[in-house]
């Protein structure tokens, strides 16, 4: 069968990664989780004191910056590697959520970032999430999803998946941290996060894991099915 490209874009924790982890898995796709790599480049940057803002010391961090994805069996998706070290956990710390709406909104971090997930698309048979993969990255992909849902209960969400994690923290922290990724995510200067034209929306406020799956897979059967016929 036809392999399509797909991408997930959508504010933070709106279940981006968990539809587009249940896509993968369905179709027989990869999952490539884009936020990742932006959180491995912020752990870097923290443990190198790299100044984002400082766009000399940005470039040549970033020579020294390798990603790669390495299929985990025992979750059944992709752990990043920083320079060969599995940073998977480490990069969900509120440390790195706190500084990398700011380090990715750095120009030359998102043209570094934007070319590595391009070439990761040659292949198709892909679903990517992130904030800019329908409009900037995947510009011409087959199906693009834009998901959305309701604050209150995206930081409900958030806050139960990060409390095991990060024990002690609260649900205003949780709710502050989306807030201002969110802000900066959607009005910064390259490639902010917005929805493509040609994107269909998906509320999964109060939709089940299978629903939001049977919905998405038929848009997916549509796109092949229309492609097909074209
Ligand atoms: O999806 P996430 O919450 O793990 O993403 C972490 C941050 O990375 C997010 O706040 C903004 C940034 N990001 C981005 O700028 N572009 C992407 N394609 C994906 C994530």
């Amino acid at each position: 069968m036809k392999k399509i490209i797909i991408t997930l874009d959508g504010y933070s924790s709106c279940g981006k990664s968990t539809l587009a982890k249940q896509m993968a898995r369905a179709l027989n796709y990869v999952f490539i989780d884009s936020g990742a790599m932006y959180r491995a480049i912020t752990l870097y940057f923290i443990e190198h004191a790299i100044d984002y803002t400082n766009d000399t010391a940005v470039q040549e961090a970033l020579k020294h910056i390798n990603l790669e994805f390495d299929y985990n069996e025992s979750t059944g998706t992709s752990d990043i590697l920083l320079n060969g070290r599995n940073v998977e956990n480490e990069i969900r710390e509120m440390r790195i959520s706190n500084l990398v709406s700011d380090v990715a909104a750095n120009q030359f971090v998102r043209e570094f970032g934007v070319a590595q997930q391009q070439k990761m698309g040659l292949q198709k048979g892909i679903v990517m999430d992130g904030r800019d993969i329908g409009t900037t990255v995947f510009p011409k992909a087959e199906l693009k999803i834009f998901v959305t849902a309701d604050p209150a209960i995206r930081v409900a969400r958030r806050y139960l998946e990060l409390s095991a994690k990060n024990p002690g923290i609260t649900k205003e922290e949780v709710q502050a941290n989306l807030a201002m990724r969110d802000e900066i995510d959607s009005t910064r200067e390259f490639s902010p996060l917005r929805k493509a034209d040609d994107a269909v929306v998906l509320d999964n406020s109060h939709l089940t894991r299978e629903e939001q799956l049977k919905t998405a897979l038929q848009w997916v059967n549509e796109k092949i099915n229309s492609e097909v016929v074209l």
